[in-house]
Formats: structure tokens, sequence, C-alpha cells
């Protein structure tokens, strides 16, 4: 990867224009659609202890598990409440990562990404020079399997920062594959299809903390794109709003619930749902006076397997609208190409 400067740093600069490489043209950034209509259109809430404490079949779970469904094929994106992780290991993780932000460059640059690995702090997709960059400083870890971990990276880590990534990692683990299964339950995949294809799967954690911005209308936190693995949870650490998801056209900010999570489906999935499930573009915009945290953990399948519609939904449909491929081969070019739109999928039909 390229190494690009911390985008903290030169927020604390006293510039009045951001660096043009941060300056993204107008057709680029659509408007966000006006918060009087975002109060009648929002991001679904899904309240997770009715799925998984009621008894399977009974009305109530029924119409939550409906709820879940029309969710992931009508905005592709979910908050959820009452996901079972603790509102204390959520606080604690919290303020692990915040203060991980506060350390100073010189800690920082300890862990700074090199040309070899994407892990570390920087940028993802960066491919060239003369690239646009996002206004924003984040670090990449990957942390499921326990073989893929790299423990020289783990061990520069603030030990209880390790600690708290390696419980949130779990919990987070046991939450995707929870979901998943309700989403398998909804679309009338087998569940051991499910099962065989993301238990063993492997998971990444990207934290990202977007500085104020001189010039918040003429920058972008995180370029519109979709994700390419099967899920993804995030977590808003603070009340700062910034992400934003495609809608009809328009962008629709996912407001931060307290002790919420968004989940989003990721271009494995919406293959593995045969297309009922949507992997829906989403981007986060930065502010003038506020700065952003979030922790982005993504679930995929482990890379020896292949990805394509579930066999069980393609007996039902009587079509495979995606092929069927490696993972690896799926994955090729993922991380050397700019994060665009939803180019996964293409290449997919
Ligand atoms: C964020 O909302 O900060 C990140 C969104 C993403 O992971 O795409
Ligand atoms: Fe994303």
């Amino acid at each position: 990867s390229l190494i690009v400067p911390s985008v903290q740093e030169l927020a604390k600069q006293p510039l009045t224009k951001i660096p043009p490489r941060y300056v993204h043209q107008h057709h680029q950034k659509p408007l966000l659609i006006s918060s009087d209509d975002t109060s009648t259109l929002s991001v679904p809430v899904i309240d997770l202890h009715t799925l998984f404490a009621t008894a399977y079949g009974s009305s109530t779970y029924y119409s939550e598990l409906n709820k879940l469904h029309i969710a992931s094929k009508e905005w592709g994106f979910f908050q959820v409440i009452n996901h079972g992780i603790s509102e204390s290991l959520l606080e604690d993780f919290k303020r692990e990562v915040l203060s991980f932000f506060k350390l100073p460059i010189e800690e920082k640059q300890k862990l700074w990404q090199n040309e070899e690995s994407q892990e570390g702090f920087g940028q993802l997709f960066v491919v060239s020079d003369e690239q646009k960059l996002d206004w924003c400083d984040l670090f990449y870890i990957f942390t499921l399997p326990h073989s893929l971990r790299k423990s020289q990276l783990f061990q520069k880590l603030p030990p209880i920062l390790r600690e708290k990534l390696e419980a949130y990692s779990m919990e987070i683990k046991i939450l995707a594959m929870a979901i998943l299964g309700e989403m398998g339950k909804a679309l009338g995949i087998d569940n051991e299809e499910i099962t065989e294809l993301f238990e063993d799967g492997y998971q990444s954690v990207r934290m990202n903390h977007y500085p104020p911005c001189q010039e918040p209308e003429l920058a972008m936190g995180l370029y519109p794109h979709s994700d390419a693995g099967g899920l993804t949870i995030l977590y808003q650490l603070n009340e700062t709003e910034g992400l934003q998801v495609r809608k009809n056209g328009n962008w629709v900010s996912v407001k931060p619930l307290p002790n919420a999570l968004v989940v989003n489906i990721g271009d494995t999935m919406e293959i593995v749902s045969n297309g009922v499930y949507k992997s829906i573009e989403h981007r986060a915009s930065v502010q003038s006076n506020m700065e952003r945290l979030s922790v982005a953990t993504f679930y995929v399948p482990n890379m020896a397997k292949e990805v394509g519609p579930a066999p069980s939904l393609v007996a039902q449909h009587n079509v495979a609208n995606y092929r069927r491929v490696p993972l690896v081969e799926y994955y090729k070019g993922f991380f050397a190409r700019k994060l665009e739109g939803k180019s996964n999928l293409e290449f997919m039909k």
C-alpha cells in the first residue's frame, strides 16, 4: 500500500483550505436529503432480544424476523438493539479506542502501515499518488482466525486496548453468526449451508477517526462504496453523525443510537442470498467542528471456501443470479483497486 499522511496532524494546522488531494469533485458528492425527510425515512431498528429469546414460529418472533428480512432486502442496513454485547464491554472498548487515537504521532508512527501490509494506522485502498484521499485516519487489523493475527502488531497495542479488542472481536463473531443464522431462516437457506460457509470466517477490524475538517463540504470521510464481505457490524463511538446510506438515489444519515450497532449486508451476502438481500453503497461525511469515531468489523467467509448463491436457494429460485468462484479469486485485486461503488459484484454476474 502507499503511505499517506496523518489527517489528524493535518487538521491541527491552521489551514483555511484543505490540500487538493482531499478535495472531491462536486458531482461525486450528491447531497444529503433534508433532515425533514430523514425523520420519515430512517434505517430500521431491530430488537435482537425478540429474535434470540422468543420461540421460533411465534407471532412476535415472526414479525421481528420479517422486519429484519425487509430491512435486508430494502435497505441493506439496520441498527440492532439488545444485541447481547454488554454495555460495559462497549464502554471499555470505546474508551481504549478514543485514547488510542489520542496517542502522540510519534507513538502512532510505530504502528503505521508499511508497503507490505494493509494493517496498522493509515488509509486503505490507496493505489496511486494522484488519487483523492479520505479525511480519515484508520487503524486496520486482522482478528480472526487466530492464525491470521500478526503477533508483532498485537503486542505493540496498548495492553488494555488489546484485551478489549480481543473480547470485542469474540463477541462480534458470535453476534455475526447469530444474525447470519436468522437471515438464513428468513431466506429459507439450509442452516448447515450458513454454518459451513461462515463458522471459520475471517474477521478484520477497522477503527476510524474522522477529525474536524476545515472544508467539510469538499472532503469525504469515506468515499461511497459497498462492503465486499458477508456482514459488517459498525459501532459508532460518539454522537456525531456521519454514516450515510444510499436510498432511492439520496443519502440517508444513520443517527447513532445509544448502545446500538449498525449492521450491513456486504457483497458476499448479497451473492449468498442470490440477490434477495442488497449490499448498499454508503459513505462517511465529516464536520467542521466535531470529530467522529467508529469501529467497523468485517466478517467474511474463510478464504479456503467458494462464494456463490446458497444451493438451497438456487433450488427454490430455479436460477442462480451469480457465479460460484473461489473466494481467493473473488478477492483478487480487492485491495489493489480504489474502493468505489459496487465494483466487486459486477464481475460475479
Ligand atoms: C463509518 O461509518 O465510520 C464507516 C462506514 C464504513 O465502514 O463503511
Ligand atoms: Fe463500508
